[in-house]
C-alpha cells in the first residue's frame, strides 16, 4: 500500500498502524475482539468464551460494539451465530458506517422469526445520508445453527456484501452517470442487537416474547484488512494515502468474477424475496442506480 514519507517524526501510533498494515499485507489472519473492536453500550451485556464473544439482547438492554479505529475501502468480515430459537422481534445488525448528517452506510440486518421459521437478512446502503435502498434475502442455511461469515468487500468500483463469500449484492460506482459513490468518507466498523418488534418480524405483527430471553448473538472471526484512518491524521491525508496501491484496488476486484456473477444471480433468483429497486408502489419512478446496474 501507498505510504507517503512524513515530512514530521510520526508519532508512535503510526509506527504501530504501519507495522499493522505490513503485518496484514498477504496475510489475512483473524483479529482478537479486543483488538480491533470495543463494547459501545450494555458493557454487562457481553461475555467472552474463548475466541467467542456473545452479545445479549434482554427486557433491561440490547448491546452494541464498534470498532476502535476508522477505514477506508479494503474488507470487514465477521463470523456470527444468530440468536437461536425463538428470535422474533429482535435485530442483530453488522454495519459499517461513516459519521455526520451526510454519512454512508453498508448495512446487513438479521430480522428474527419465531422458532423454526426462516430469518431474513436484510442489506442497505445509505449514500450521503441517504438510504432507503432496502434488499432482503432467506438465506440458503440456518444462520442460527452454525457461525457463518458475513463480509464487506469495498473499493473505490464497488461494495460487495458476501455471505459465506458468496455474493449476495453489489453496489457499483455509476459516478459516470452522476451518481453518487461513497469514497470519501473513513466508516467505523459496528455491530448491534437490539427489540425492534415494532417492524422486523412480518412487519410488526409478531412481538418480542421476552419469556424466551436473553436472546444471544454470538461472534468470531474478527477481520479488517483495510487502509487504517487514524483519527488523529487530517481527513484529506487519510483519503490520499487510502485511494491508491491498497490490495483492493486490483483490477481484478473492481467487478466480480464470472464465477461471482453466477453466484449473484443464483441468490437473487432463488433467495431474493424483497428488491426495492422493483418496488414499484414505494418508488413509482425507477430509482436511478437501478436502471444502470447490470445485475
Ligand atoms: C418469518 O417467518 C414467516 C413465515 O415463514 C415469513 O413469512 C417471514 O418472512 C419470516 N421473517 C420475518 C423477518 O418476518
Amino acid at each position: 500500500m501507498a505510504w507517503e514519507p512524513k515530512r514530521r517524526k510520526a508519532p508512535p501510533f503510526l509506527n504501530n498502524y504501519w507495522q499493522r498494515q505490513l503485518y496484514m499485507v498477504g496475510c489475512v489472519g483473524s483479529s482478537r475482539f479486543d483488538e480491533l473492536y470495543q463494547p459501545s453500550w450494555a458493557m454487562d451485556h457481553f461475555t467472552y468464551e474463548g475466541e467467542v464473544l456473545k452479545m445479549k439482547l434482554d427486557n433491561y438492554s440490547g448491546a452494541g460494539f464498534s470498532s476502535k479505529s476508522k477505514y477506508m475501502f479494503g474488507k470487514v468480515t465477521v463470523q456470527i451465530k444468530l440468536v437461536e430459537g425463538d428470535s422474533a422481534g429482535t435485530v442483530t445488525a453488522f454495519y459499517m458506517s461513516s459519521d455526520g448528517p451526510y454519512h454512508n452506510e453498508f448495512d446487513f440486518e438479521f430480522l428474527g422469526n419465531t422458532t423454526g421459521e426462516p430469518y431474513l437478512v436484510q442489506t442497505n446502503v445509505y449514500v450521503n445520508g441517504v438510504g432507503n435502498r432496502e434488499q432482503r434475502l432467506k438465506l440458503w442455511f440456518d444462520p442460527t445453527k452454525d457461525f457463518h461469515s458475513y463480509s464487506f468487500l469495498w473499493n473505490q468500483r464497488q461494495v460487495v456484501f458476501l455471505v459465506d463469500e458468496t455474493p449476495v449484492r453489489v453496489h457499483s460506482n455509476l459516478e459516470h452517470k452522476g451518481i453518487p459513490y461513497p469514497k470519501d468518507q473513513a466508516m467505523g466498523v459496528y455491530s448491534s442487537i437490539w427489540n425492534a418488534d415494532d417492524w422486523a418480524t412480518q412487519g410488526g405483527r409478531v412481538k418480542t416474547d421476552w419469556s424466551h430471553a436473553p436472546f444471544i448473538a454470538s461472534y468470531r472471526g474478527f477481520e479488517i484488512n483495510c487502509c487504517e484512518c487514524p483519527d488523529a491524521v487530517a481527513a484529506v491525508d487519510n483519503m490520499r494515502r487510502c485511494s491508491s496501491g491498497g490490495w483492493w484496488d486490483q483490477p481484478t476486484l473492481s467487478e466480480l468474477s464470472l464465477h461471482q456473477s453466477h453466484q449473484l444471480l443464483w441468490v437473487r433468483a432463488n433467495h431474493m424475496v424483497y428488491d426495492y429497486c422493483s418496488d414499484a408502489a414505494r418508488f413509482p419512478a425507477t430509482p436511478v442506480e437501478c436502471q444502470h446496474h447490470h445485475h
